[in-house]
């Protein structure tokens, strides 16, 4: 049995940027979780589906998504309960899957009163140890519901000379929300992905990140751009599973006895 916390995190993982390893550390992140006995929900709210992808692409696709959940289609259509989209990976894992047609909820949702707010309805009194939400590259409305039914942010930043980019935008969203909607919205903090020899020392990346954030909020461990990561996915496999023994697998411990310790404090 893991040590419980005291609270049940509902961790959204979110930047403006695509590719800085969003998808990568929900996966690893809930998988590493639920192997240590945690009950672990992941909930895709990006349109593109990678997450979903990972843990149910080689299974039949999910005939109903978060969109049945978030919009009631039709007349005399009713919103459907989280719990009827919800399908199980693997022990404590659980994925509430997305589907392309999320996409149609920016516009769709945009007139309704509780447009923002629906993600945060339909995991009200959810009963899992963490909830872990991907979202897409923006800040449309679906990150916005991403946004305001997370306790905490974390914000991947990749290894790159264009760290800081699209940092602001997703800072000022995450202010926004702050002072308008979920005031309790905690950053958790920022984590440095995709650490390659080749590209910019961490060292570097952090001297431009403590411009912005306070240096205690950026996490100490580092993920380093490992094959490994990148090419479990393709076996629909999270690096636990995949490479247990890879230095990805280590990184992603390391993030994870962070987030634990974090979350425990916060
Ligand atoms: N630590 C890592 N090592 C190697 N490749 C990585 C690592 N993290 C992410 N990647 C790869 O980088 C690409 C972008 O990652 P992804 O998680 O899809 O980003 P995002 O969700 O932010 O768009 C993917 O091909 C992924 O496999
Ligand atoms: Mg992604």
């Amino acid at each position: 049995m893991p040590s419980r916390l005291n609270r049940s995190p509902i961790l959204c993982f979110s930047h403006i940027k695509g590719g800085v390893a969003k998808t990568t550390c929900c996966v690893n992140v809930g998988a590493g979780l639920a192997d240590m006995g945690y009950r672990t929900l992941l909930v895709d709210m990006d349109p593109q589906s990678s997450l979903t992808d990972v843990f149910l692409g080689n299974t039949e696709p999910p005939a109903v998504s978060l969109y049945q959940v978030l919009y009631a289609d039709g007349p005399g259509q009713r919103q459907m309960a989280i719990s009827d989209v919800i399908r199980p990976v693997r022990e404590n894992l659980d994925i509430a899957p997305a589907s392309l047609d999320l996409v149609r909820l920016e516009h769709l949702l945009l007139p309704e009163v509780d447009g923002r707010d629906r993600l945060r309805r339909a995991l009200r009194g959810h009963g899992y140890d963490f909830v872990i939400i991907d979202t897409s590259p923006s800040v449309g409305i679906l990150t916005s519901n991403a946004m305001i039914a997370a306790t905490d942010l974390i914000i991947p930043v990749q290894a790159s000379y264009f760290a800081l980019k699209g940092i602001e935008n997703i800072m000022e969203t995450f202010n926004t929300i702050r002072e308008r909607v979920n005031e309790s919205l905690n950053l958790l903090g920022v984590i440095i992905t995709m650490v390659d020899k080749r590209k910019r020392h961490p060292r570097e990346v952090i001297a431009d990140l403590v411009e912005i954030f306070p240096r205690e909020l950026i996490f100490d461990t580092q993920i380093r751009e490992v094959a490994k990561v990148e090419a479990s996915p393709g076996y629909h496999q999270d690096i636990f599973s995949f490479a247990p023994e890879s230095p990805g697998a280590d990184d992603f411990r390391a993030f994870i006895k962070e987030i634990l310790t974090r979350c425990r404090n916060s």
